[in-house]
């Protein structure tokens, strides 16, 4: 059940939009409920960014690759409602509309998850975000036209490596291996806007990465490296894929 994006004990994002309260047994479309009213946000600040969709939903090709853009959702197809907006196919949020999200429908990202062992523990990088404070994965959205493992490579050169990449780097691009393809319990999520993602794992078996210097960029205020065994909170769904990582490696806990 996704839960970061039914919390309705804070605004959403900076806002003064409190979302709807939706509990457990409510959040599946199946369970029928005639009073629910989700509040519509569309932000502003998107208004005219080349990324972000029009609220007009008309000539939007949903369930398909429309012009550049990958609509399609990892989960296969995802129904419309009657006024042609996607719908959320993990249930209810409470919200309405893009929010601060740039697509209707599914906004695609990637999560790169560089990894190594050390000392025969299993260690990942991860970045402290500076919108929620929270721990991360340095993942990002994949732009128009992007192959998800650029992105994916793009996205952790920014944030863990300040755009500041070495050569030798070019061989751990090279091995990353899919542990994951669909939603993420974001807190920007809506009912008809959602975050999914492609997880890499780029093993590092060669101490490539000691010849790079991590140093936090773009949106991220602090990058470092991980024990899987310290369990620390992580944004979203990122503690689900630190798990898949563990499991891949037959790391047991
Ligand atoms: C999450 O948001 C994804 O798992 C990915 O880590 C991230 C992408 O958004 P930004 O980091 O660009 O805000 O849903
Ligand atoms: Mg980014
Ligand atoms: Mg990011």
């Amino acid at each position: 059940l996704h839960k970061a994006c039914r919390d309705s004990t804070k605004p959403y994002m900076k806002t003064d939009v409190v979302r709807f309260a939706v509990a457990d047994e409510k959040v599946s479309w199946n369970v029928k409920w005639d009073d629910y009213k989700p509040v519509e946000f569309n932000s502003d600040k998107l208004k005219g960014k080349e990324w972000a969709d029009p609220e007009n939903l008309k000539g939007i090709k949903f369930n398909q690759i429309d012009g550049k853009l990958n609509r399609k959702s990892h989960m296969g197809d995802y129904k419309l409602d009657e006024s042609g907006a996607p719908i959320n196919p993990e249930g209810r949020t409470g919200l309405r509309g893009r929010g601060v999200l740039g697509r209707f429908g599914p906004n695609h990202a990637v999560d790169p998850l560089v990894s190594r062992f050390n000392n025969g523990k299993l260690q990942y990088i991860a970045i402290e975000r500076s919108d929620t404070g929270q721990w991360a994965l340095p993942g990002g959205m994949v732009d128009a036209g992007e192959e998800p493992n650029e992105a994916a490579k793009r996205e952790f050169t920014e944030e863990a490596l300040d755009n500041v990449s070495v050569q030798e780097m070019e061989d751990l691009w090279k091995k990353g291996v899919i542990l994951y393809k669909g939603y993420v319990d974001d807190h920007r999520n809506t009912d008809t806007s959602w975050m999914e993602t492609i997880v890499f794992n780029f093993h590092d078996s060669d101490g490539i990465m000691e010849k790079a210097s991590l140093k936090a960029g773009d949106d991220a205020v602090n990058v470092k490296w991980v024990n899987v065994d310290d369990n620390i909170p992580l944004y979203a769904s990122h503690s689900h894929f630190v798990k898949l990582l563990a499991k891949h490696h037959n790391y047991n806990q």
